[in-house]
């Protein structure tokens, strides 16, 4: 089959197609041949090097994919070839940036016919993590006001929706004019536009617009300098969640403020999760239910085939994309 692999680590470049052997499906695994498979910012840590769990290359990356069951393992039950499946990576190599991928049943969720397998593809990671993040560890309400950080990424397009359909009122931040605007459209109730706010801007936006209170969830997809205004950002007995795997801001953090807030602070891996017994089929089926109802948009924005994954990241380092970029590897 054909995949896109890493030798080596290093920039876009290193991403390259290959032909790897066909996967079989061992006991209680289900093979996947792909439709369409997610690029995560994820990758592009693992493919530089700096994700902690990346392993050493040869590897494939990928984490969540799209495609038609075509054979199932010894064991399984519930799934028959030709079935429309999700998938998502159980933490372990190799990825989803390939042909075909053996994966263990309870990582595959059966999809709906009005599921568009693009865009389901675009689901597991940012909508897992988003949903668990803020329904699961935040607990939030109707009562809450929730600041979503890099609102127009694909982590951020879904919080904002999630959060918004609880009922919650959504804060989006955004780094540019056109990104802010465009959360909007999922349902933020305010949008600020970050480059109009540097640094501390940001905090005395964001405690206006919560009348000086300060927020009660802070979703901090961005980590590092970021993290820093979260917790100036976020109110007495407030949470904030911190995702980032790899703070895209790096700095120090100052905590004098934060601690006399009694808030938390809840640190989030989605692996984490998955590793240590973590379901994510109830999860994802509640996702994929909303998707097809209509009631969540999924935005991919750009769609590259599987031989062009470099384009994909380069289009990922660019911080223009908005929402998700997917690999078309394969017909329906
Ligand atoms: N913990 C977990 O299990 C888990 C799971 C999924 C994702 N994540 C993390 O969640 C974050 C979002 O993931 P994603 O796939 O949704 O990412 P994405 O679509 O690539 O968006 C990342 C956004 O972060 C903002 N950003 C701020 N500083 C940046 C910098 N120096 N370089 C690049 N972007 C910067 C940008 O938005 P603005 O231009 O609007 O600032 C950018 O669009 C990432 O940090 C990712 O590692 C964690």
């Amino acid at each position: 089959m054909r995949a896109v692999r890493i030798d080596e680590f290093g920039g876009p470049e290193v991403l390259v197609p290959v032909d790897v052997p066909d996967p079989v499906a061992g006991p209680g695994e289900v093979l996947v041949r792909i439709v369409a498979a997610g690029v995560n910012r994820v990758d592009a840590l693992l493919r530089a090097g700096v994700y902690h769990r990346a392993g050493r290359p040869p590897l494939i990356p990928g984490a969540e994919a799209a495609g038609v069951v075509a054979a199932v393992g010894e064991g399984v039950t519930g799934f028959v070839p030709g079935q429309r499946v999700v998938t998502l990576d159980a933490g372990k190599s190799p990825g989803f940036y390939a042909e075909l991928v053996a994966v263990p049943a309870t990582q595959v969720v059966a999809l709906p016919d009005g599921v568009d397998l693009v865009q389901a593809a675009a689901l597991p990671v940012a909508w897992l993590t988003a949903w668990y993040c803020l329904r699961t560890l935040a607990r939030v309400s109707k009562e809450d006001t929730v600041v979503v950080k890099a609102a127009a990424s694909g982590v951020g397009t879904a919080a904002v929706q999630i959060a918004a359909e609880v009922g919650a009122r959504v804060v989006a931040l955004a780094g540019s004019p056109e990104k802010a605007a465009w959360a909007g459209e999922f349902g933020a109730h305010v949008t600020v536009d970050t480059s109009a706010y540097p640094d501390d801007a940001e905090v005395e936006e964001v405690l206006r617009l919560t009348d000086g209170r300060g927020a009660d969830v802070v979703l901090d997809t961005v980590g590092g300098r970021a993290f820093g205004r979260s917790l100036r950002e976020v109110g007495q007995g407030g949470r904030v969640v911190a995702l980032a795997n790899v703070a895209l801001e790096p700095s120090t953090v100052d905590t004098r403020d934060f601690y006399p807030k009694n808030a938390s602070i809840l640190g989030f891996q989605l692996t984490n999760r998955q590793l240590h017994g973590y379901d994510p089929r109830a999860d994802l089926r509640d996702i994929v239910d909303r998707v097809a109802a209509g009631v969540f948009r999924v935005p991919v924005e750009t769609v590259v085939p599987l031989e062009e994954a470099r384009a994909a990241h380069e289009r990922l380092a660019s911080r223009e994309n908005r929402g998700k970029i997917v690999l078309a590897v394969g017909e329906e």
